[in-house]
């Protein structure tokens, strides 16, 4: 694990464990795998009479969204408080901020109040790491979405998803189809499926919507569905990100529906089997069609019970991470004084 702390300085301590929960870049197979093995063990606290285990009893997880969010917000509130933690959740979108108040200042005030996490939701890209290189050393970041960059937990909650449905990843041929551009969920769940030993890795969308140099990190690139569909074992579409485009990136919502949208017949192209997931919110009739949204191959629901348990495990691994780093620091504190 050591080689992998070097190489994440500002995400792993010394002992390779999470400290902070930023992006899913260069973190090791390991890692991922008992983050999802951690996860597997919550779901079965969820489905308890009593859905409580008391592993962050007396520690405060702050929910600091600057960008606004359901699904993200409520399932890290109700992770931390099945953990026993007490929660606070700021739209602050709709409060400081907006008074003029920085972000340096809102920190401040939030550490202020001893919280031993901040959950961050931000619209710039490098937000969580921003954070996380200025607030005070005991104080543990977790990225809850930046810009177009990375949404750690939702790339995990996906691969949760497709472990649970489909066993593995070595043989699977996963597709990701539509905004990739601007989807920091798919940035993270490509860097998670490569990681994780998948082989065949799609994404799928108009030229515009895609980014340069995808095929240089082993992706497979397809502008046409048809193609890109054919024989795959699990289809992640995404929303089209309208608050992230600038310019004339799409002739229009209809057109990419004709195009782009999984309609019943498009998904036969897929493997009878094959799961559809998408992260929500889901557009009906621009990215899927409802009888696909609905139909007996989503896993779109599923998604959001494993978000929890995902959520969960993250909080929980990072907060031993950053007690295990404190725990070094005094040691060595203690060896510099003898
Ligand atoms: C995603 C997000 O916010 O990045 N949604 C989510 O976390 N539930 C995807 C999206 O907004 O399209």
């Amino acid at each position: 694990m050591l080689p992998t702390a070097a190489k994440c300085p500002l995400q792993l301590n010394s002992h390779g464990q999470l400290r902070h929960f930023l992006s899913l870049d260069d973190l090791p197979r390991e890692l991922l795998t008992e983050i999802l093995d951690t996860a597997d063990s919550f779901l079965e606290v969820g489905a308890r009479a009593v859905k409580k285990v008391p592993l962050l009893r007396g520690k405060t997880v702050c929910n600091v969204f600057f960008e606004n969010s359901t699904r993200t917000r409520t399932t890290f509130e109700l992770a931390a408080q099945r953990l026993s933690a007490d929660v606070i959740s700021l739209n602050v979108s709709t409060s400081s901020t907006s008074k003029g108040e920085s972000l340096f200042d809102t920190l401040r005030n939030l550490e202020a109040m001893a919280a031993d996490m901040f959950v961050v939701r931000h619209s710039d890209s490098g937000a969580a790491h921003f954070i996380a290189e200025h607030v005070c050393p005991d104080v543990a970041i977790i990225n809850g979405g930046d810009g177009r960059h990375a949404h750690p937990t939702q790339g995990m909650l996906d691969m949760l998803t497709i472990r649970r449905h489909k066993g593995g990843f070595e043989n699977l041929s996963v597709a990701i189809v539509g905004d990739i551009l601007h989807s920091r969920v798919a940035r993270s769940d490509m860097f998670a499926l490569r990681a994780l030993g998948c082989r065949d890795i799609r994404v799928i969308g108009p030229k515009t919507l895609l980014p340069v140099g995808l095929e240089d990190y082993g992706m497979r690139v397809f502008t046409s569905l048809s193609e890109g569909l054919k024989d795959v074992d699990v289809v992640i579409m995404l929303r089209l990100q309208r608050e992230r485009m600038h310019g004339g990136l799409l002739p229009s919502e209809g057109e990419f529906y004709r195009l782009y949208g999984l309609s019943s017949e498009r998904l036969a192209l897929a493997k009878p089997d094959a799961i559809v997931m998408h992260p929500g919110p889901i557009n009906r009739g621009v990215e899927i069609e409802s009888a696909v949204a609905d139909g007996p191959q989503s896993v779109i629901l599923n998604q959001v019970t494993y978000g929890i348990a995902v959520r969960m495990a993250v909080l929980s691994m990072t907060m031993s991470g950053q007690t295990a780093e404190r725990q070094l620091e005094s040691e060595r504190a203690a060896e510099e004084q003898n």
